[in-house]
């Protein structure tokens, strides 16, 4: 038996094992609303069986295409752990565009074989670790984006599922000022928002202008650019309900879509992150000698597209300002959506309104 630290989110201060965490975790999204701040440093010690059993329940399609290629699955095989890898306790997952693109069949050429757990953010719990892990342990609450490449051979068994296996180097410890939910909002999104800015030379007391600043990776984009880099001035476009909402992330100036052209603005930007992919729009925004970043769709010079690469690193690097509250994960107010109402969850997502992250929460 290992001694695994649980988050315990009913106020509880009783020893559990992990058999009965499913039916003593909340069971009701929006008690939890309230209660995840709270509850977000509160752990207990529970007894968990180190050994694993040998399947699980998880997300599964056989095909591509659209959601409802879907089904879940008790059977699914426990992926085993390679010599650098960790077993993780799946506690909360995200869903990211880039699942739904990948289960359309957008990338097929380059995936891995079906059948596949979709999946690519994941906070959990440590519960193996293989022959060469050096820096985490059983018990270990981590969090992480599960693909190194998203595109490129993905993982055929991803975070939708109640265990994951994933290199060390791609996961952090969970920053301790966060639950479970909001920790697996933030790796692939706050990545992205790091990796953009860095690739685009951005650097304190310059402007930026942030397209999609609603979105899972807009949101972080602007909290990353005025926290961690010392933007002078952030502007951010969305439609009139969520104006309010950027200005709480700490836009400067947040820009109704639905009422203003950002592109015809006087005011010019050293650099534009397009999130929405409006690529000639956001040429027409930046300063001369500026960069536009692009993660989705096509940018001629100087604008560029990339593709981000996960980074356990990134993660512990960013860790500090997390926990000092400067970087806050923005988690979808419909949510989080329990294991069963993953397809609700996907759909939602596809619509493209999303606000912030949308989270599996509790698995299963
Ligand atoms: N290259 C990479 O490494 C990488 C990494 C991550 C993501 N991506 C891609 O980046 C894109 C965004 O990802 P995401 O996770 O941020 O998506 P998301 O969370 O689903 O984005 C939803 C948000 O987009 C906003 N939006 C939609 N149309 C808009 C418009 N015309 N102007 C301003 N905001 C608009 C919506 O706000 P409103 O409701 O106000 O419209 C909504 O809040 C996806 O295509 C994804 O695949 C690429």
């Amino acid at each position: 038996m290992a001694l695994i630290m649980m988050p315990c989110l009913i106020g509880c201060p009783h020893t559990l094992n992990l058999s009965r965490y499913n039916s003593v975790i909340f069971h009701n999204p929006s008690r939890f609303q309230g209660a995840a701040m709270a509850a977000a440093l509160a752990s207990e010690s529970i007894a968990v069986a180190s050994d694993v059993p040998p399947k699980m329940k998880a997300w599964v399609y056989d095909d591509y295409g659209p959601v409802s290629v879907l089904r879940a699955d008790d059977g699914v095989l426990v992926p085993e752990v390679e010599d650098q890898q960790v077993l993780v306790k799946v506690v909360a997952a995200a869903l990211n565009p880039v699942d739904f693109k990948r289960r359309q069949g957008m990338f097929k050429s380059a995936d891995s074989a079906l059948p596949t757990v979709p999946g690519y953010d994941v906070a959990g719990i440590v519960i193996k670790v293989g022959s060469q892990v050096k820096n985490f342990k059983e018990g270990d609450e981590v969090y992480g984006d599960i693909n190194e490449n998203g595109l490129t051979h993905p993982k055929r068994f991803g975070s939708l599922a109640e265990y994951t296996a994933v290199e060390e180097k791609l996961l952090a410890l969970k920053p301790q000022n966060l639950d479970f939910v909001q920790a697996a909002g933030l790796p692939l999104a706050i990545e992205t928002a790091y990796e953009g800015l860095e690739r685009a030379g951005f650097s304190a007391g310059k402007s930026i202008l942030v397209l999609g600043g609603a979105g899972g990776v807009g949101s972080i984009v602007i909290q990353v650019a005025k926290h961690v880099f010392g933007a002078s001035r952030v502007a951010a476009t969305s439609s009139t309900g969520k104006l309010e909402l950027l200005k709480s992330l700490g836009v400067d100036l947040a820009i109704d879509y639905t009422k203003e052209n950002f592109e015809d603005l006087a005011e010019k930007f050293d650099v534009v992150y397009d999130s929405v992919g409006q690529g000639d729009k956001a040429l027409k925004a930046v300063k001369e000698g500026g960069r536009v970043v692009g993660i989705w769709g096509a940018l001629s010079p100087p604008g560029f597209v990339f593709l981000l690469t996960s980074n356990g690193g990134m993660l512990t690097k960013l860790n500090p300002f997390i926990e000092e509250g400067k970087i806050k994960p923005l988690v979808d107010p419909k949510g989080p959506f329990p294991f069963s109402q993953v397809i609700e969850a996907f759909t939602y997502l596809e619509s493209g309104r999303a606000t912030g992250k949308v989270v599996i929460y509790p698995i299963p």
